[in-house]
């Protein structure tokens, strides 16, 4: 009767990795139960996260070939729009998210734009706002950008509101800190930087204040819901977010954060169950609304009982 917060499987949104071809399912190694899959194995999935009360999933494209324009990211039969196509006709009711980011789909697996070993923001703003729009026509219901280029909220918006998809929302990835929690991601997306960092587009992990700058001028540009990523290192940047602002409040629960309770599990060292309920239930204490995780699934088990 008593208990401040409590979790519930509408909190979640669950990512998935497409990539190329037919019946592929593969494992990625260090993020035991997740996959890189094809399309129609994307959509069995996609089912069964809406059979688990969870209402919503975030895609990620791992493309066949990748090239310095990142051209499989607006390619209107690339591998996210394929997915998204697919699963909307399948369960028209899961609410289908997609990952506005360049990195996956450049041959240097930078987030933008490449010039003289620099990445440049101004240009690679073009290139996200066609990447959006192109998720738009084949039916996503959200876009998230990902990439931290400077004034990609407000490019994003003007394309989808030229182009007649002035209803669809657009939940930014607001303060996302250069973090090695990434680093299982990265092998999920093939979008490990050829050369050098993402620091130059990236946030300081010691800096707090910063990101309420950030969120405040994405919410300026046209966010509906502000992220922070990653959660569990970054839950004072959360609470302060959410207690800032009065717009929806996403926390991204990475990767890393997702190896490390799978691999301490394996070793039988922590109870895997309990420390996976009681870091989303910090995730929720903290001031997140909605948590990305690749616990969903096994979060939504448990809590669907
Ligand atoms: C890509 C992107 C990343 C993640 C989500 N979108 C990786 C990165 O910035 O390197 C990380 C997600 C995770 O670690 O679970 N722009």
């Amino acid at each position: 009767m008593v208990r401040e917060t409590s979790l519930s499987p509408d909190d979640f949104i669950y990512p998935l990795f497409v990539t190329f071809g037919k019946g592929v399912k593969k494992e990625i190694l260090s993020m035991p139960g997740c996959f890189q899959e094809s399309v129609d194995k994307v959509v069995k999935n996609a089912k069964e996260v809406f059979s688990l009360n969870i209402p919503s999933v975030i895609l990620f494209g791992i493309p066949e070939h990748k090239d310095e324009m990142g051209s499989g990211a607006y390619d209107e039969h690339g591998v996210v729009q394929n997915a998204v196509k697919a699963i909307k006709d399948a369960v028209p009711e899961l609410y289908v998210i997609t990952d506005v980011c360049m990195c996956e789909y450049m041959s240097h697996g930078h987030c933008g734009l490449v010039r003289n070993g620099e990445v440049e923001n101004d240009p690679t703003l073009e290139l996200l706002s066609k990447e959006a729009v192109s998720h738009a026509k084949a039916g996503a219901d959200m876009v998230a950008p990902s990439d931290m280029m400077d004034g990609r909220v407000r490019a994003i918006r003007l394309a989808l509101d030229r182009e007649g998809f002035k209803d669809i929302p657009i939940m930014s990835y607001s303060a996302k800190y250069a973090s090695a929690f990434y680093g299982p991601f990265r092998e999920a997306a093939e979008s490990t930087p050829q050369f050098g960092d993402r620091r130059s587009y990236q946030m300081d992990p010691p800096n707090r204040i910063e990101a309420l700058k950030e969120v405040a001028l994405d919410i300026e540009e046209g966010a509906d819901i502000v992220m922070v990523k990653p959660a569990l290192a970054y839950l004072d940047v959360i609470s302060d977010v959410r207690n800032t602002f009065n717009v929806p409040v996403a926390a991204y629960n990475v990767s890393g954060e997702y190896s490390l309770v799978k691999a301490a599990g394996r070793l039988g060292w922590i109870d895997e169950q309990r420390i996976m309920m009681e870091i989303l239930t910090s995730i929720k204490r903290a001031g997140a609304n909605l948590i990305l995780t690749y616990f969903a699934k096994e979060a939504a088990k448990i809590l669907n009982k």
